[in-house]
């Protein structure tokens, strides 16, 4: 086995063994880096061209009943500021991000039990009807199949919920025991089922994860075959259990970047605010790596900073319009283009 076989592998045939991928990632040389971001943005660039598709954050509310170890909404943290936005705050986020040229709307949120199914619905509902050339994405955690189903009812397109790891025993050092990895995966095959598109994800460098942890995680991706995928480096939060916990690396998340478009050419693959928190370029990178989508924030600003997932995040003092005249800004200067477009999985 040599590393040279196996990117040509997962270059041809988008796929990988394990033994494979964990022997690639623990014998990773800066030239097979370069070789894997030279295919995955090849591989990028056949698909979208140098169209990077845009999506519209609107973080809904700070408040989770979840406690898990690695987030800063998590609910045992007193230091956080809880807010909620209400239906009128999110479709005025939604006039904002359309007339700048968003034609997706991301609602993301804490599991928090006042956005319950008929509060949601209702949400999704009027998005729809006032922008129905706009495709509604949720990320709000495990709902369940029956709320799942409502939501798609209602008019929702894509559901984000990050797998976290795909391992059992590895979820379980980075969540209380009421969250178990089987009931998290279960879900995402539930939401494919019903239709959305749907997105799951990991953090690269979270604690305890080893590079067979990162292997799993492809081959979850390979079985699950989202439409979507979320991944970005684990950032320590000061209050929380993982305070003390080193970042994940900026290469190591680039080259999953890079391998992720590789076993799934057509995927909708962010250059995430994570990714753009720990390094400069970040973002830049990460789509010089095979990534085709950034999530500027459209949240209002007042709230913009208790948003706080993870330390030092980017853009929180920025104006969506400033963000997005960022953004386009940096795309351009690596010669990529963003895009009014719902930016749908191709094969819609
Ligand atoms: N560092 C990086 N990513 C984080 N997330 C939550 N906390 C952190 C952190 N400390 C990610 C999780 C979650 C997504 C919304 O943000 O993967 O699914
Ligand atoms: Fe927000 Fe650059 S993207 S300021």
């Amino acid at each position: 086995m040599n590393n040279q076989d196996i990117i040509q592998k997962l270059t041809t045939e988008h796929t990988a063994a394990r033994d494979e991928l964990i022997f690639l990632l623990d014998n990773l040389t800066d030239s097979d880096r370069e070789a894997l971001r030279k295919a995955a943005q090849a591989t990028a660039r056949t698909q979208f061209g140098n169209r990077i598709f845009i999506r519209g954050l609107i973080e809904l509310s700070s408040v989770c009943k979840n406690d898990c170890y690695y987030c800063g909404l998590r609910r045992s943290n007193q230091n956080a500021v809880r807010y909620r936005l209400t239906p009128e705050q999110i479709l005025s986020c939604c006039e904002q991000g359309y007339a700048l040229g968003f034609r997706t709307f991301v609602l993301q949120g804490g599991e928090d039990g006042y956005f319950t199914d008929a509060v949601m619905t209702a949400i999704v509902r009027s998005i729809k009807q006032a922008y129905p050339d706009c495709a509604v994405t949720l990320s709000l955690g495990e709902r369940g199949e029956a709320s799942f189903q409502r939501l798609r009812e209602a008019g929702a397109d894509r559901y984000l919920l990050r797998h976290e790891t795909a391992d059992a025993a590895h979820y379980a050092r980075l969540h209380p025991a009421t969250m178990r990895a089987e009931e998290r995966q279960r879900q995402l095959f539930a939401l494919k089922r019903l239709g959305f598109q749907t997105g799951a994800g990991f953090m690269v460098g979270s604690p305890y994860q080893t590079t067979a942890n990162l292997a799993d995680d492809l081959l979850f991706l390979q079985r699950l075959q989202p439409q979507m995928c979320g991944i970005g480096p684990f950032i320590p939060h000061k209050d929380t259990p993982f305070r003390d916990r080193p970042a994940g690396s900026l290469e190591l998340t680039l080259t999953l970047l890079s391998v992720i478009r590789l076993m799934h050419p057509q995927i909708l693959l962010p250059a995430t605010t994570a990714l753009g928190t720990i390094h400069p370029k970040g973002r830049e990178m990460g789509i010089l790596h095979g990534a085709n989508v950034v999530m500027p924030n459209l949240s209002p600003e007042e709230h913009r900073k208790d948003y706080s997932l993870y330390d030092n995040k980017i853009c929180t003092g920025d104006e969506a319009a400033a963000c997005i005249r960022c953004l386009a800004a940096r795309m351009r200067g690596i010669g990529y283009q963003i895009v009014t477009d719902r930016g749908d999985y191709p094969d819609r």
